[in-house]
């Protein structure tokens, strides 16, 4: 009886503590943090901040851009996953207050030498950043995808993903973009949902 109310309390436990070893806890706490301040729910969900950390892991992305930054969660997400491939992220964020918020939340995070925030308009930012990237994370305004697509897919290495959030939740306001993505023969693209609010992949052939 003993025995098998251990196994159940540890069977109970280890999902929980499997989750919290899973990031440092102050990177944790940043998250947390930053989520409780985000009144305008700009942020991504917890489920697809990993699925970008996973992903930049599993297609060992070292160059990483991304497209709208507001305070830094998606960018913290991001930077825990070059941490561990030796990369670096260009974050781009338009709006002054929340570019200075996601530079202080990536100093906290200890992430500074991973992350760079640059303030300004993506559209005339983008083509300063030199270099080329292995791992594009788009999530600025919705009607201007398909522009950063076609701006940033030169850039983008054979071989190197371009994702796009919201495709699912808001699809109608980038109907071009993702014709593009699904008929363009350069990319092979799927779109997935572990939020809610969906994120495509686009592999460049
Ligand atoms: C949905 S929020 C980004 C959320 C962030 N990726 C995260 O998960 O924490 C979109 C952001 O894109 C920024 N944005 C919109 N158009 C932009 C542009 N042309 N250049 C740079 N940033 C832009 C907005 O100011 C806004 O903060």
């Amino acid at each position: 009886m003993k025995n098998t109310l251990l196994i159940v309390v540890v069977t109970l436990l280890l999902p929980a503590v499997a989750r919290a070893q899973d990031i440092p806890p102050h990177i944790g706490a940043i998250l947390k943090q930053i989520r409780a301040a985000d009144k305008d729910q700009l942020a991504v969900s917890e489920e697809d901040g990993r699925f970008m950390r996973l992903m930049v892991l599993s297609t060992k992305a070292k160059r990483a851009l991304e497209i709208g930054a507001a305070s830094g969660y998606s960018a913290i997400w991001i930077g825990l996953g070059l941490k561990e491939t030796g990369g670096h992220l260009v974050t781009i964020e338009y709006d002054k207050a929340r570019a200075a918020q996601a530079a202080a939340n990536i100093r906290k995070a200890g992430l500074s030498d991973i992350v760079t925030v640059v303030q300004g308009d993506a559209l005339t930012e983008i083509p300063k950043v030199s270099g080329s990237f292995d791992f594009v994370f788009c999530d600025a305004w919705k009607r201007d995808y398909q522009k950063y697509f076609t701006m940033v897919f030169p850039a983008l290495n054979h071989g190197g993903v371009f994702l796009a959030h919201n495709v699912i939740n808001k699809g109608n306001e980038m109907a071009d973009f993702l014709k593009t993505i699904r008929t363009d023969p350069r990319v092979v693209s799927s779109i997935v949902s572990p939020g809610s609010e969906g994120i495509s992949i686009s592999y460049k052939r």
